[in-house]
């Protein structure tokens, strides 16, 4: 968990994605990784999310591909039985908890609330997805969980931007961010994947 959470602080962002089994998926992945963003989370929302998953992991070198939207054990053991490199969810259950602990799996569970906070650490967990960031209260919310959860760290996640990145990145208890905006629709559209790849780059200098 610590050297996942160490991967996460290098990259600070982590792209969140929803992708369908095609080559354009594979070259938004490859361009990402050519930017130096190498741990990718791809969700479990559309229908080919696995395959296309396998298909990241095997394909594009130096990928580090993680499972989101996992909401069963199912997922996670599958996650697990893969290969892929850690899971997340936008909550938290005490199965999806204990699966974690018999799998050993790097694992970001969503929270937002001070008891879910404290179950997450109760169940050995201390890098925790805040989610919906924005939704939920945003930097002022994870200012006021600093003081009373010193050991905890967040990747914000749900509603950060190119504008408010900044200011979340910027936090004491934040080590990175996630969410979907680091893609441009526009660029994929149009197949600029250096496009992609500079707006990657640019997540470093954050
Ligand atoms: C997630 O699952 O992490 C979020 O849906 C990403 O949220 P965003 O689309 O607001 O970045």
């Amino acid at each position: 968990m610590h050297e996942f959470r160490e991967l996460c602080r290098e990259q600070r962002v982590i792209p969140v994605l929803s992708l369908n089994d095609d080559e354009n998926s594979l070259q938004i992945c490859r361009a990402l990784v050519r930017g130096g963003l190498r741990l990718l989370e791809i969700t479990l929302r559309t229908p080919t999310a696995w395959s296309v998953a396998e298909r990241v992991k095997n394909e594009v070198p130096d990928s580090l591909v993680g499972i989101g939207t996992v909401l069963s054990t199912a997922d996670m053991e599958k996650a697990v039985k893969l290969g892929f490199r850690f899971t997340v969810s936008p909550g938290m259950t005490p199965s999806l908890l204990a699966c974690r602990k018999e799998t050993g799996i790097d694992y970001l569970p969503g929270v937002a609330t001070a008891s879910e906070i404290m179950t997450a650490r109760e169940n050995g967990l201390n890098f925790l997805k805040f989610f919906p960031a924005e939704q939920n209260g945003g930097t002022a919310r994870l200012k006021a969980y600093a003081s009373p959860f010193s050991d905890v760290t967040f990747c914000p996640t749900g509603g950060i931007n190119a504008e408010n990145v900044r200011s979340y990145l910027s936090l004491p208890n934040v080590c990175c961010a996630g969410g979907t905006w680091v893609i441009s629709r526009e660029d994929v559209a149009a197949g600029r994947w250096n496009a992609i790849t500079a707006r990657a780059e640019r997540c470093h200098t954050l």
